[in-house]
């Protein structure tokens, strides 16, 4: 936890003012060009996440992250994109976040190939960069839950992954109140 902790905050690049006047941008490339810093993350997940089943990505910094760790774990990788880039029958759910609003699909059919172990909860893990409003995350939520049970997949646990939050947005805040039965894991709030 430490050394995911120092990895993230020696890789944080914040921007002032961007993409829109009194937002405050924080940039997590350099984790993924330090090949130490990503690491030491993923490692970090391992120990944290260790009883998944599945890893959804969010587009777009969410993919690369839960492609990393999906692999390092040998585990299937679900994605969840901007409107109108998957084909197919789509659930798709609108959200505001932080700077203006968006809209998030899943295929419907993602999870037909997937199967879940007998007798033990699904736990999926969603991973992100950043929890800002929380906007983006609860659509992901609602995404989850309407994929899992399109597939049958009735006995389940979400888990939330961030790189790092805007804390006084109190994204984590907002989760909690909506989803009594998810949980929020953030490696360095700010
Ligand atoms: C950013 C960030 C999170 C989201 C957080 O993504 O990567 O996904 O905003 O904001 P919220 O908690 O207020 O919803 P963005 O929508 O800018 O798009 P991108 O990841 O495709 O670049
Ligand atoms: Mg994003």
């Amino acid at each position: 936890q430490k050394q995911a902790e120092k990895s993230v905050r020696d890789s944080i690049t914040l921007f002032l003012d961007w993409p829109n006047k009194g937002v405050g941008f924080q940039d997590i490339s350099n984790l993924f060009l330090s090949y130490e810093n990503f690491s030491n993350v993923l490692d970090y997940y391992e120990y944290r996440f260790n009883d998944a089943d599945l890893v959804v990505g969010l587009e777009a910094r969410g993919f690369i992250l839960g492609t990393a760790f999906a692999q390092r774990m040998k585990l299937p990788m679900m994605m969840i994109r901007k409107k109108g880039k998957l084909p197919g029958p789509c659930f798709r759910e609108s959200y505001k976040k932080e700077y203006g609003s968006d809209e998030f699909e899943v295929q419907e059919k993602a999870l037909s190939k997937v199967v879940a172990k007998p007798g033990k909860k699904f736990h999926v893990i969603i991973m992100d960069d950043i929890l800002a409003t929380g906007g983006t995350m609860a659509a992901s939520i609602e995404l989850t839950k309407k994929v899992l049970l399109n597939n049958d997949i009735k006995d389940f646990k979400i888990s939330t992954s961030l790189i790092s939050s805007i804390k006084a947005l109190n994204g984590k805040e907002k989760i909690y109140e909506k989803y009594n039965d998810v949980s929020v894991d953030i490696i360095i709030e700010m």
